[in-house]
């Protein structure tokens, strides 16, 4: 638990980091948070019972499946890492509001629900708080397909009388519209074609899932998706989740920032290309495998520039971490933030272990210093969080990280997998 009330006293878990370490080792990745998150609640799209391996042990996957069972999925976990779904018999299409208000994917259970039952209700989606966060586009996409949207007094109420397949152009690249609107189309009558689409992999894993299950979809991972409507769907199916790109992104820059030598196994090099070409540039080496990338790093980081862009651009959700590479980086470097408004929050937690970053809002300007010192921190956002994980084992001396559970929600067995590559991190319990 990472948080509780206890008499008056509130408990807070920490994670303690010892620094001054560098990485070395191998590690594995777990399946794509943002991969799981969409495939759950494709599921309902279903009337069979699906199987999916590969699924991270993560706090967003755990109250996701809650929810799917509160609207009738029956659910068992055979392994740690592999789930039973059976949507055969859906008894509601509302989503408890509180539940579906703890993380940001749950919108999905939106395009899913409106898919099988023509109705669906959640609560407004939470999440990191990275600035305003619209749904106008998943919205504007269910509205072509013929169903009526109303956002009022904290949820958000989706019906249609029948869905019928139309184009939808998105006015911005969308990660979240481009599956929800797959989701609410996979059933609908006739083609909808979506049209700036965003090209993730987790998009295209999408895809590959519904289409396994028997939807008719083509084009994922370009900019035009066509999702040619289908009666049914009604298939008992086994499925694993694509490798986390962000989190093999994560242990490649933690192998940069601490000067390591990591090879990150289970994934796929290729979702990393524009990451790889980065640490190049700032004097890493990187050899690439079929499945894994080994990653080593001599020095500190030469300086460099970051422009965060929809796929297959540079990672908004790999941007704190990098900025930790930069901010001991050789030299001044800039990262400009074209997704988020408020993605910058943990350079202020950055500086307080010495690192100089001046936020300006949608950049920030980063002059290397030589090191890092220890210091009590938070995590103020998911990414954010590991990004200070990162800087703990590199600072000198000892880092407390409070706010764990944005960390929790997103990464599988964070500080085990740290510790088993060399860092010296521990999480306690303490009274706040
Ligand atoms: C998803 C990911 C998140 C990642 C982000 C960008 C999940 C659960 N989350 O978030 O980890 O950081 O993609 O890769 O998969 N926008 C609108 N209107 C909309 C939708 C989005 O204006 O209807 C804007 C957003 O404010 C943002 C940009 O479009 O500026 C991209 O957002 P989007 O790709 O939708 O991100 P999320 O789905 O929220």
């Amino acid at each position: 638990m990472e948080f509780c009330k206890f008499m008056g006293v509130i408990i807070l878990d920490k994670l303690v980091i010892k620094g001054g370490t560098r990485l070395k080792g191998e590690v594995s990745i777990s399946g794509a948070k943002n991969a799981v998150l969409a495939l759950l609640p494709a599921t309902l799209l279903n009337e069979g019972v699906c199987t999916i391996n590969n699924i991270p042990n993560i706090s967003d996957v755990k109250i996701l499946c809650s929810i799917l069972q509160e609207l009738g999925a029956v659910i068992t976990w055979p392994t740690p890492n592999e789930i039973t779904i059976d949507t055969r018999h859906l008894i509601s299409h509302e989503a408890p509001l509180e539940m579906t208000s703890k993380f940001r994917a749950s919108y999905y259970l939106l395009g899913s629900l409106l898919g099988r039952c023509h109705a669906a209700t959640i609560g407004l989606p939470g999440g990191c708080n990275l600035g305003p966060r619209p749904i106008d586009q998943h919205i504007k996409g269910f509205e072509a397909l013929g169903a009526k949207v109303e956002v009022t007094q904290g949820k958000i109420v989706a019906k249609a009388k029948k869905l019928i397949g139309n184009p939808v152009y998105l006015d911005i690249v969308s990660v979240g519209a481009t599956i929800n609107i797959m989701l609410a189309s996979v059933l609908a009558e006739g083609t909808t074609v979506i049209d700036n689409a965003a090209k993730e992999p987790h998009v295209v894993d999408v895809a590959n899932f519904l289409n396994t299950m028997g939807a008719d979809i083509r084009g994922a991972g370009t900019d035009i998706i066509k999702i040619n409507g289908v009666k049914k769907l009604q298939s008992n199916v086994t499925y694993s989740v694509v490798p986390d790109q962000i989190e093999a992104g994560t242990f490649m820059l933690a192998a940069v920032a601490t000067r390591g030598d990591l090879v990150i196994k289970n994934c796929i090099p290729e979702h990393l290309d524009c990451l790889t070409a980065k640490i190049i540039e700032m004097g890493g080496n990187v050899e690439i495998e079929d499945d894994s990338i080994h990653v080593w790093m001599k020095d500190r980081p030469n300086k460099a520039i970051i422009k965060t862009q929809p796929y297959p651009g540079f990672p908004t959700d790999l941007q704190p971490q990098i900025g930790v590479c930069l901010a001991i980086s050789n030299g001044t470097s800039i990262i400009n933030e074209s997704i988020f408004e408020s993605r910058f929050q943990y350079t202020a937690e950055l500086n307080k272990m010495g690192a100089k970053i001046i936020d300006q809002g949608k950049s920030a300007i980063f002059e290397g210093v030589k090191e890092l010192y220890g210091s009590s921190v938070e995590a103020t956002d998911l990414r954010a969080g590991a990004a200070l994980i990162i800087a703990g084992i590199v600072a000198n001396g000892e880092t407390k990280l409070s706010n764990l559970n944005h960390i929790d929600r997103g990464y599988e067995n964070i500080e085990e997998k740290f510790r088993k590559i060399g860092a010296n991190i521990v999480r306690i319990t303490e009274e706040d």
